[in-house]
């Protein structure tokens, strides 16, 4: 049949299985644009230095464009024999175009290709996971707005802690993917190096003109050294690092949630469209969303750490093992793309019961505040802390709230305590005593509000 690309060395035969071992059509097939955009203005760039002529080269590029509807019009025919996104354009190119086909990888390698490729496919799955991650920080906020007044307990160590505003708590983790988007965008320079011209490895041998392929294509640098041109992947471990935390804090948020739609708390409800249903208990309605959310944060940082395994020890410049970068890539592009659209889903549909959250304070959330009320007696605080330790110690024996001490117990403890100490027991009062920037009262609650809004615009 057919000479392979590289066939010319050869007398034996590929082992089928080698074949299949080899390949990387299956995946890296969804580069075909990215493939074919480079191919073209690579194309340009050997006109520029005499070796194509501008008839040869607007064949070439005709040739191109009609392999790349192909792809688009799902008519591109797959042969036994293609190994991989850039042999098979290739390939197609010259059955298309005849032998003038051949004169296109003139000076250029698959190693600046493939990389080239990458680098292409990347940027735009990132502008598309930046406009996914701003509207799901939206969602969250354009929340927060209109559930500003639902109070619950904050916790920590899962245990009530202090009285906050919901709005607060949603916030706080868009602020977590508010520096997730800044993270991402810091990336973008990173990515958008220029390979192409790097050649197998020594660089290019016919002067393109880099600069001109780098403003073709959209880059924003070239790639200084041609070694590294072809060698790095730092830009897709970054990404999938990036795509690590990023799921982390998914992770983080839905474990929140989890817990939050448990009977025994009832403050949020998936809405049915994020919920399934037990095979066996009727009654059940599981968070299966957050649950996915939590669980796949593992697989995209599986992907990461098993590609930094792939590149490590190994030599300067091109090697096969770099092919094992595009499944974890595509495949954490894919999940954090879904995931993004999930979580969005998820806190746009979700009720939120202000009323159980409101249950849920007892009075002893304000045993802080009850220090600081002494404290602004001019009594130091770590008296005053202990001093409301004991009253909650009293509550606790006689089984009743911290507020229905009388004020005859309170003042057992300390003298300092008036009658004013009522103004105390207040949650609302407590939540609008937080004034300084970040806290939890409507005034910083709506800052954070204009924080958001501002950076996301
Ligand atoms: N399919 C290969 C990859 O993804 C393309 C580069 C192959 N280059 C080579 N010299 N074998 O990495």
């Amino acid at each position: 049949t057919k000479q392979k690309l590289w066939g010319g060395r050869f007398t034996g035969k590929t082992d089928p299985l080698m074949h299949a071992f080899n390949e990387s059509l299956s995946y890296d097939k969804r580069m075909h644009a990215a493939d074919i955009r480079g191919s073209i203005a690579y194309a340009k760039s050997l006109t520029l230095v005499g070796i194509l002529t501008k008839e040869e080269e607007v064949k070439i590029v005709d040739g191109l464009t009609a392999v790349g509807k192909e792809w688009e019009n799902g008519t591109f025919e797959i042969q036994p024999d293609d190994e991989d996104i850039h042999t098979a354009n290739e390939r197609r190119l010259s059955e298309l175009i005849g032998p003038l086909g051949g004169k296109l990888h003139t000076g250029r390698s698959r190693n600046d290709q493939v990389a080239t490729d990458m680098r292409l496919w990347l940027l735009e799955a990132v502008a598309d996971i930046e406009a996914s991650l701003k509207a799901f920080i939206r969602v969250m906020v354009e929340r927060a707005d209109k559930e500003k007044s639902f109070l619950l307990p904050g916790y920590t160590h899962l245990q009530r802690g202090q009285p906050i505003r919901w709005s607060h708590l949603l916030l706080s983790h868009a602020f977590s993917f508010l520096n997730d988007l800044q993270r991402l965008q810091q990336l973008i320079p990173r990515i958008s190096v220029l390979p192409l011209g790097s050649g197998a490895l020594a660089g290019n041998p016919f002067a393109v003109d880099r600069d001109f392929l780098a403003k073709e294509l959209g880059f924003m640098s070239v790639a200084e050294n041609s070694l590294w041109g072809v060698g790095d992947r730092d830009f897709i471990v970054e990404f999938m690092m990036w795509g690590s935390l990023t799921m982390v804090h998914l992770s983080r948020m839905a474990e929140d949630l989890i817990i939050y739609s448990t009977a025994e708390f009832g403050f949020v409800t998936l809405s049915d469209a994020y919920s399934t249903g037990s095979s066996m208990m009727p009654q059940k309605k599981n968070p299966d969303s957050l649950e996915l959310l939590r669980g796949k944060s593992g697989r995209v940082y599986g992907n990461m750490s098993g590609f930094l395994m792939s590149l490590k020890g190994l030599p300067s410049t091109y090697n096969k093992d770099l092919q094992e970068d595009k499944e974890p890539l595509f495949d954490s592009v894919a999940t954090i793309s879904a995931s993004l659209k999930i979580a969005e889903g998820v806190i746009a549909t979700m009720e939120v019961h202000g009323e159980k959250m409101r249950k849920a304070l007892t009075m002893d959330v304000l045993a802080t505040d009850l220090a600081d009320y002494l404290v602004r007696k001019g009594i130091p605080f770590r008296e005053t802390h202990h001093v409301s330790g004991r009253a909650v110690a009293l509550a606790e024996a006689r089984k009743c709230q911290l507020n229905e001490l009388s004020l005859q117990d309170f003042q057992s403890l300390n003298d300092k305590f008036g009658e004013d100490v009522h103004t105390v027991f207040d949650f609302e009062a407590s939540v609008e005593r937080r004034q300084a920037i970040g806290g939890p009262s409507l005034k910083m609650v709506d800052r954070q509000i204009s924080v958001l809004r501002a950076a996301l615009n």
